[in-house]
C-alpha cells in the first residue's frame, strides 16, 4: 500500500481533490469532492454523537476561528508555537532543522569528479563517506543557523493593516473552549468532570507539509477538553491522572470501533523533553499510515495552565466552586485531541483492499457502514426496461430519505457492483425481470429485490415491501449472516 494509490482513487472517485488544481494547485490545500465530504461528515458525526451526544458528561460548543490576540499571549502560541527553521542561501528553500535528516540528500560527490547522487535520508555518501552539511534539496547552497518560525497565520481585522489591526487565524480549537469555560459552566449548571466538545477549522502555517492530507495548512480538529477536580481521587489516584488513563482507553477503542484494525494501532507516550509546554503527559495515537507510524490523535494532560493563564491575562476569574469542600478550584484538563483529516485518511488507508475475484482484481474500501459515503445502490439490471428502471429510481427516492442512496444504470450489473465496491458502498439493491415481471406476456412480477453484500458479495432476495426494515437491521448492525439467514438465498455473487 503506497500513499499514490490513495491520491489517486481519491481523485478518480471523487473523494479529494487539489485545491485551486486548474491553476497548478495551491500547496497543501486539499477540496473533499462529493464522496470526501459525505465521507468526512460521517467521521465528524460519529465523533460527535458518541463524544458528545451519548455522554451525560459532555457538552458542545462551536467558537469562532478569529480570537481576540491576547488569547494567544496567553496561551502561549506566540511565544512558543514555533519551529526552528533553515533557509538554503542557493536556492532559497525552506526546512525544519530538525527534519532536515528525514528525507534523501543531493549530493554532488568530490570522490566521483562531482557526479550527483541522491543519498538515503540519514545516511553517508557511499563513495566518499560525507555526510550531509549542505542544502539538501540543490546540494550546493549552505544553510543558515536555524531561526524560529511562528506556525500562527496572521491576518488584519478591520480596515486599516497596522499592528493594532492584527489578528491570527486559530491553530487548534481548543483556546475557543477554554475562553468559553465560565459561559458554559454557568448556562449549563454543569458539575466536574465534565468536558467540552468542539470540530472545526485550524490553520497552521507548517513549514513542510505534505503526504496528501495527513499534513496541511488548513485542517479540521475534534477535540475535548475534559475538566476534573484536581482535588479528587479516583481509586487512590488524582482524577487528572485516572481520567487521562480512561480517555486514552476510549479513543483507542473508538478508532477501532469504526474499524481500524488493532494492529494499526499504538501508544505512544512523550518522552518529558518533547512535552509541549502546557502538558504534565501527552500519550499519541499512532496509526500505521503508508508513512510509517504516526500521530493520529494527541491525549494531553494540559494541567490547570490555560485557564490559570486566560484569568490571569483577561483578569477574569475561571474557577469552579468545589461544594463539598467549599473552595474555589481551578480545574485540571485532559485534552483528547484528534484531526478529522487524519482521521478520514487512517480511515481510508485501512479499508482499502486488493482481492481477486474469479481470477479478476476486485478493488473494494471496507468501510465501517456509519462511515460510507454512500449507504446503497440501487441497480436495475436491464435500462431497456421502462419498468425495471421507474421500479429502481421509485426505490431510490424512497430509501433516500432515511440513507444515502444513489442509482446507477451506466454500465452492465458486474461492472456497477465493482464500481460501488471502489467507493465503499455496503450494500446494492438490483431490481430485475423477476421483480417487474413482464407486462407484454401478462406475467406478473414477483415484487421481490435483491440485496448484495459488499463483503462477501452474497445476495439475498427480499420482498420490497420488507426492504427498509431488511435495511434497516443491516444498519443498525445485526450481522449480514442472521439476516441473510432468515431470507432467501439468490443466485450468483458478484
Ligand atoms: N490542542 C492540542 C493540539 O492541537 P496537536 O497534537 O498539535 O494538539 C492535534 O494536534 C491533532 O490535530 C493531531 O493529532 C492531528 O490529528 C491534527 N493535526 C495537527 N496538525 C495538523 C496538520 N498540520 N494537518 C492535519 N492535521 C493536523
Amino acid at each position: 500500500m503506497n500513499m499514490e494509490l490513495i491520491v489517486s482513487l481519491c481523485k478518480r472517485r471523487g473523494f479529494i481533490f487539489q485545491s485551486s488544481e486548474i491553476y497548478g494547485g495551491l500547496g497543501s490545500c486539499w477540496d473533499y469532492g462529493p464522496l470526501g465530504v459525505e465521507l468526512k461528515n460521517n467521521v465528524k458525526r460519529a465523533w460527535w454523537r458518541d463524544n458528545v451526544q451519548l455522554r451525560p458528561d459532555m457538552v458542545g460548543l462551536d467558537a469562532s476561528i478569529l480570537m481576540h490576540p491576547r488569547v494567544w499571549k496567553a496561551s502561549g502560541h506566540l511565544d512558543h508555537f514555533t519551529d526552528p527553521m533553515v533557509d538554503c542561501r542557493a536556492c532559497q528553500r525552506r526546512f525544519r532543522a530538525d527534519t532536515l535528516d528525514d528525507a534523501p540528500w543531493v549530493h554532488y560527490c568530490p570522490a566521483t569528479k562531482g557526479n550527483k547522487f541522491e543519498v538515503p535520508a540519514g545516511e553517508p555518501c557511499l563513495h566518499c563517506g560525507a555526510r550531509r552539511t549542505l542544502c539538501p534539496a540543490c546540494g550546493k547552497g549552505e544553510l543558515t543557523e536555524p531561526r524560529q518560525f511562528n506556525l500562527m497565520f496572521k491576518t488584519f481585522m478591520g480596515p486599516v493593516e497596522d499592528e493594532a489591526a492584527v489578528t491570527y487565524l486559530r491553530p487548534e480549537t481548543a483556546q475557543g473552549i477554554f475562553v468559553n469555560f465560565d459561559n458554559v459552566l454557568q448556562s449549563m449548571r454543569l458539575k466536574l468532570p465534565f468536558g467540552v466538545a468542539q470540530i472545526g477549522k485550524s490553520f497552521r502555517n507548517e513549514i513542510t507539509p505534505g503526504n496528501f492530507i495527513f499534513r496541511t495548512r488548513e485542517f479540521e480538529q475534534m477535540e475535548i477538553e475534559y475538566f476534573v477536580n484536581p482535588n479528587d481521587t479516583i481509586g487512590g489516584r488524582p482524577a487528572d491522572e485516572a481520567w487521562h488513563e480512561r480517555w486514552i482507553e476510549d479513543r483507542l477503542a473508538w478508532y477501532r470501533r469504526y474499524g481500524l484494525r488493532p494492529e494499526n494501532l499504538r501508544l505512544r507516550e512523550h518522552e518529558k523533553d518533547e512535552l509541549a509546554h502546557y502538558a504534565k503527559r501527552t500519550a499519541d495515537i499512532e496509526y500505521h499510515f503508508p508513512i510509517g507510524w504516526s500521530e493520529l490523535e494527541g491525549i494531553a494532560n494540559r494541567t490547570d495552565y490555560d485557564l490559570k493563564q486566560h484569568a490571569e491575562w483577561s483578569g477574569k476569574s475561571l474557577t469552579y466552586f468545589d461544594e463539598e469542600r467549599k473552595t474555589h478550584v481551578v480545574p485540571y484538563v485532559i485534552e483528547p485531541s484528534a484531526g478529522a483529516d487524519r482521521s478520514l485518511l487512517a480511515f481510508l488507508v485501512d479499508a482499502y483492499r486488493e482481492e481477486e475475484v474469479r481470477g479478476e482484481k476486485r478493488v473494494v474500501l471496507r468501510f465501517h457502514r456509519e462511515l460510507a459515503p454512500i449507504k446503497i445502490a440501487v441497480l436495475p439490471l436491464l435500462k431497456k426496461r421502462p419498468e425495471i428502471v421507474e421500479t429502481a429510481h421509485a426505490l431510490r427516492s424512497r430509501l433516500a430519505r432515511r440513507w444515502v442512496t444513489v442509482y446507477d444504470d451506466t454500465a452492465a450489473i458486474g461492472r456497477l457492483y465493482r464500481r460501488q465496491d471502489e467507493v465503499g458502498t455496503p450494500y446494492g439493491v438490483t431490481v430485475d425481470v423477476q421483480t417487474v415481471g413482464d407486462p407484454a406476456k401478462a406475467e406478473a412480477g414477483d415484487q421481490k429485490v435483491t440485496i448484495r453484500d459488499r463483503d462477501s458479495m452474497e445476495q439475498i432476495r427480499v420482498p420490497i415491501d420488507t426492504l427498509e426494515a431488511v435495511l434497516g437491521r443491516l444498519f443498525e448492525g445485526d450481522p449480514w449472516e442472521r439476516v441473510a439467514a432468515g431470507s432467501a438465498r439468490a443466485e450468483g455473487s458478484g
